[in-house]
């Protein structure tokens, strides 16, 4: 059932206010083979706000997919050629976020009930950029979760040109439950995800959804494409290593190594402006379960955020841990 294609096996989930530009570069240092999704930009924000301030990002951080919220075919379109122009390596639109906010907007995990028109998006999208275009959905919205119903909108946005579905293996529900809660009170399905793939193999499918073991991504590769991490990957970003030496027996990375990287762009953020708490906030779980996890952890909260906190700052949070940590 596996792929032959050459596209990468483990990818990291976009996160509002998590998978920034200072986040995705830090995780890049510990998974050269992710594919790394931004936050969700609104197309509408990218036609009426700051777009080069919105799709800023780091070379390091390729292979890098820019994921987009809204249902506008027109706005859609012009969004992902900002992207492609950007340098982008992936156009996704989102299907999957049940916020109010985003209900309001007409995009984000209501469209499942309107396959027509995510397609719509999809072709004029398409038409707009060489780079792929993909979907990240539910199996399911509110009662509308039967299989059939996951199966009709997979091929209607199919054959529109959408050839790689990311699967949250949970439905949305609409009303009545908040986000977070939508990303763990509906129950996983991963064997609908599966049945996906054997129904459309000619499909992209990648799984996602509850995922925090190397074991169980193993699994999952044996019916689907690749996987997509979000909270495990975030809040414990070495289990990327793990995936990596699992899948491509990439070497170990040393913890304090890949700070002493980071701190190089750290300083060179700093200098134009980016408060530290803001780029240090995504290095707190990074020695989780090891010596000295809980004072690195307590010395960055602390102090971070201090006016005018700087390198020293993150400097001094390594000298809590033990050498050899
Ligand atoms: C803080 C946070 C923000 C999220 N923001 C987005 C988003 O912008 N777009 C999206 O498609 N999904 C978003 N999600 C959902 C994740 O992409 C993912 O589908 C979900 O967390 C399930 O995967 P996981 O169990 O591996 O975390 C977000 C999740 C979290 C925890």
């Amino acid at each position: 059932m596996k792929s032959s294609k050459n596209k990468s096996q483990i990818a990291v989930a976009p996160m509002m206010d998590w998978t920034d530009r200072h986040c995705r570069y830090f995780l890049r240092l510990l998974s050269p083979h992710a594919l790394l999704y931004t936050e969700m930009v609104t197309a509408a924000a990218l036609h009426h706000g700051d777009a080069a301030r919105l799709l800023q990002f780091n070379e390091e951080e390729h292979p890098v997919a820019l994921q987009l919220g809204g249902s506008d075919p027109q706005l859609m379109a012009a969004a992902a050629r900002h992207g492609e122009l950007q340098g982008y390596d992936e156009i996704n639109i989102n299907v999957g976020c049940p916020s109010d906010r985003v209900q309001s907007g007409q995009f984000g995990a209501c469209l499942m009930a309107d396959p027509g028109k995510v397609a719509a998006s999809v072709s004029a999208m398409r038409a707009a950029v060489r780079i792929p275009v993909t979907v990240k959905t539910r199996i399911g919205i509110d009662d509308r979760d039967s299989y059939e119903f996951l199966q009709e909108f997979i091929a209607t946005v199919a054959a529109a040109g959408c050839g790689t579905f990311i699967v949250h293996a949970r439905k949305a529900i609409l009303a009545g439950l908040s986000p977070k809660e939508n990303r763990s009170v509906p129950p996983l399905d991963y064997p609908r995800v599966y049945r996906l793939k054997r129904d459309f193999p000619h499909l992209t499918i990648v799984l996602n959804g509850g995922i925090t073991k190397t074991a169980e991504v193993s699994e999952h590769l044996q019916h689907v494409d690749a996987v997509m991490i979000g909270r495990q990957a975030y809040q414990d970003p070495w289990f990327l290593t793990e995936l990596e030496q699992m899948l491509y027996a990439s070497a170990v990375p040393d913890r304090q190594a890949v700070i002493e990287e980071m701190s190089v762009y750290i300083e060179r953020e700093l200098a134009s402006g980016v408060p530290l708490k803001q780029m240090t906030r995504h290095l707190l779980g990074l020695f989780n379960g090891q010596p000295g996890a809980r004072a690195w952890r307590r010395h960055l909260s602390e102090n971070a955020h201090r006016a005018g906190a700087g390198i020293d700052v993150l400097r001094a949070a390594l000298q809590r841990l033990p050498k050899a940590a």
